[in-house]
């Protein structure tokens, strides 16, 4: 069966508009070219999704929608930030189907631009100033630093994984959790923080971002190994360029005979590769089936995210609904 996402693309569409406006605002200043850096990629598009966690965790709770969309902004610049800077480090030339920041501002532009959003991040959750109590959001604005120091170490693991060859699918797991479900995971904390939900219903709900955010990442791996470069808007093979050990190339190193794990061995991590030896190493790797088993581990996460979500004991129910439809949709996505 296929599943109806209407009613959450429209509410998508809904709090993605007031969080673009928030970052309007936050996001303003001089020099101009310091700021059109800063605001290229967010201008260029994306998904808004972690923006749209966080209002619905909020609203389960009671949050007010205008507060959940202004420090949706905060969480949606903070991932930008780390857009641009992991766009340089992985030395990807286009995304959301343009080209990335450090290719038309230079590199040292970029790096300013992901510092200024960075900061920018904060100075968004603090327009919420007087709006609450002062603890909710000292504890949003915690959430928010552990978010950011956890994705830099799980992208300096990310980094030196590119050049071990026995990294393990438990330490992948920690990778991911850490570069990516880290940040949905404060986005839902955020969202039930300022709302000022009980402990024990912002523990249902990391185990949910935890499952999910892992499930995301997974899919991503297979997209960016399988997918069609000009829908998903980002370069496909990079991974293989530079020797990223995502969940397939790990699970194809295990299953490869000694032959043919020499073969594929001897792309990964080449700079120089061509498309004819990166599609015969796409061609290796899924004939050891790693798409399938990375479909599978994903399907699982998601499971057990979704199992978590529904220990919770929300006021608005249909906020609850469309954070499930969020789940299947981000971990069933073609881009
Ligand atoms: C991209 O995140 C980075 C990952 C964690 C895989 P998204 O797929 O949410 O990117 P945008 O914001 O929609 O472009
Ligand atoms: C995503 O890393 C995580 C962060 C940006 C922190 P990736 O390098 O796997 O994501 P894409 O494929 O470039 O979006
Ligand atoms: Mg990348
Ligand atoms: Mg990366």
């Amino acid at each position: 069966m296929v599943r109806d996402f209407s009613k959450l693309m429209d509410y998508a569409r809904h709090v993605a508009s007031g969080v673009n406006k928030v970052i309007a605002e936050v996001v303003s200043g001089g020099p101009s070219r310091l700021y059109e850096a800063s605001l290229h990629l967010i201008n260029a598009g994306g998904k808004r999704l972690r923006p749209l966690a966080l209002v619905l965790s909020g609203r389960m709770y009671g949050l007010d929608e205008g507060v959940g969309i202004t420090a949706g902004a905060s969480v949606e610049i903070l991932h930008n930030f780390t857009l641009v800077h992991d766009d340089i480090m992985d030395r990807d030339q286009f995304r959301r189907g343009v080209p990335t920041v450090h290719t038309i501002y230079g590199e040292e532009t970029a790096i300013l631009a992901g510092d200024l959003l960075f900061a920018k991040s904060y100075e968004a959750l603090s327009r919420l100033t007087g709006l609450l109590p002062a603890e909710r959001l000292v504890n949003a604005f915690n959430e928010l630093t552990w978010a950011a120091v956890t994705v830099a170490e799980g992208q300096a693991l990310d980094m030196d994984f590119e050049r071990r060859w026995d990294v393990t699918l438990d330490e992948y797991l920690e990778m991911v959790y850490k570069k990516t479900a880290a940040l949905f995971k404060s986005s839902l904390v955020i969202g039930a923080l300022l709302a000022g939900a009980p402990e024990a219903e912002v523990a249902h709900l990391e185990g949910f971002a935890r499952g999910v955010g892992i499930a995301f990442q997974i899919r991503d791996d297979v997209l960016g190994l399988i997918a069609d470069e000009a829908v998903l808007g980002k370069p496909v093979y990079s991974d293989l360029r530079e020797g990223k050990k995502t969940v397939l190339i790990i699970y194809a190193l295990s299953r490869l005979g000694p032959d043919e794990r020499s073969k594929l061995v001897s792309v990964l991590g080449r700079r120089d590769a061509g498309v004819d030896e990166l599609r015969e190493a796409t061609d290796l790797i899924k004939s050891t089936g790693a798409v399938e088993f990375a479909d599978r581990l994903a399907d699982e996460y998601l499971r057990s995210g979704l199992d978590s979500l529904g220990k919770t004991k929300p006021v608005d129910r249909e906020a609850m609904d469309l954070l499930v439809d969020l789940a299947m949709y981000v971990t069933a996505r073609n881009y």
